[in-house]
């Protein structure tokens, strides 16, 4: 069973993407009386029509998720006009010290997968607060970010996505960073392939991605993470050890301790199974240094009682 908690255009995007490959039950929570319900009820229907069969529950009472083996959190707020990121951070991190509560309570063993932003130190802070092991307290973007980077390089080559592989490590927000050296088409080097100004331009579209989206039709991504967080849930189903990038409490790994940071990880049925730890030159040091010491500012915003 996976409980989806949240009811919003991320959650629902990702119901739908796992209801249509019936790889498990769902139950869908948010606090708004009838919104997973009704949520649920329309869900359900439209399985019954594509005879898929799986069981879609929605309540607005949290003891539902009992049983589940993953939680994907989508709760939370968008920043709203006016509203500083400390400010959207402070407010959200508040809601997963509470949903790291009641996950405890109630569903001790899952693994849990966070989408809510600023995810990096929201990671941290249902890390701190579930007391879980680190293999199962992930924050999803990576798959997002570096799928984002193949696209746009994809584009500009003339070959499908699927051909590309691209990475983008340390943070999700201005400072994440996208990794020219280490991504290829086919094994070519992406410096073989593109010119310098395509290769920086290509790294400003995946930054600046998320923002565009927002900008162009007012509201974030959905449609994106939701896909990623279907082949998270695949790879932790089927053990498939399959390597993606995610947002990890870091133990000594390329020399951070006691910060989360977007990093490659195996994920399988015990989650984040193994921290991939890739060679990099000094001038990349150097940018995982900016985007992880983004992501230790933040944390070092919140007050006291919610890092602990
Ligand atoms: C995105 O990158 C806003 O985090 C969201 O689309």
């Amino acid at each position: 069973m996976i409980t989806i908690l949240g009811a919003g255009k991320v959650g629902m995007a990702t119901a739908i993407m796992l209801m249509m490959r019936g790889i498990d039950d769902l139950v869908l929570i948010a606090r708004t009386p009838g919104k997973p319900q009704g949520e649920a009820l329309d869900l359900a229907h439209a399985a019954a029509e594509l005879g898929i069969d799986v069981r879609i529950e929605g309540s607005n009472d949290y003891s539902a998720m009992r049983g589940s083996d993953i939680i994907l959190v989508t709760a939370g707020i968008g920043r709203k006009p006016g509203m500083t990121r400390e400010q959207l951070l402070a407010e959200n991190a508040k809601t997963i010290a509470d949903l790291a509560e009641k996950i405890r309570t109630y569903a001790k063993d899952a693994i849990v997968v966070l989408t809510t932003n600023p995810v990096d130190p929201l990671t941290y802070v249902m890390y701190k607060k579930t007391g879980f092991p680190r293999e199962r307290v992930l924050g999803f973007s990576g798959i997002l970010d570096s799928s984002r980077m193949a696209y746009y390089i994809a584009k500009r080559l003339g070959v499908s996505p699927a051909s590309v592989n691209a990475i983008v490590m340390g943070m999700h927000g201005e400072k994440m960073f996208p990794v020219p050296r280490l991504s290829s088409v086919s094994g070519m080097p992406l410096d073989r392939l593109l010119s310098p100004k395509d290769l920086e331009e290509v790294v400003t579209e995946t930054v600046k991605a998320g923002a565009r989206i927002t900008e162009l039709r007012g509201y974030s991504s959905n449609y994106g993470p939701a896909a990623g967080l279907l082949l998270t849930v695949e790879a932790i189903k089927r053990d498939a050890k399959r390597v993606y990038p995610f947002s990890i409490y870091l133990q000594g790994e390329y020399g951070y301790e006691d910060i989360v940071a977007e990093v490659p990880v195996v994920l399988g049925r015990g989650g984040a199974e193994k921290v991939i730890e890739l060679p990099l030159t000094e001038e990349e040091k150097r940018r995982m240094d900016e985007a992880v010491g983004a992501v230790r500012k933040l944390i070092e915003s919140l007050p006291e009682e919610l890092r602990r």
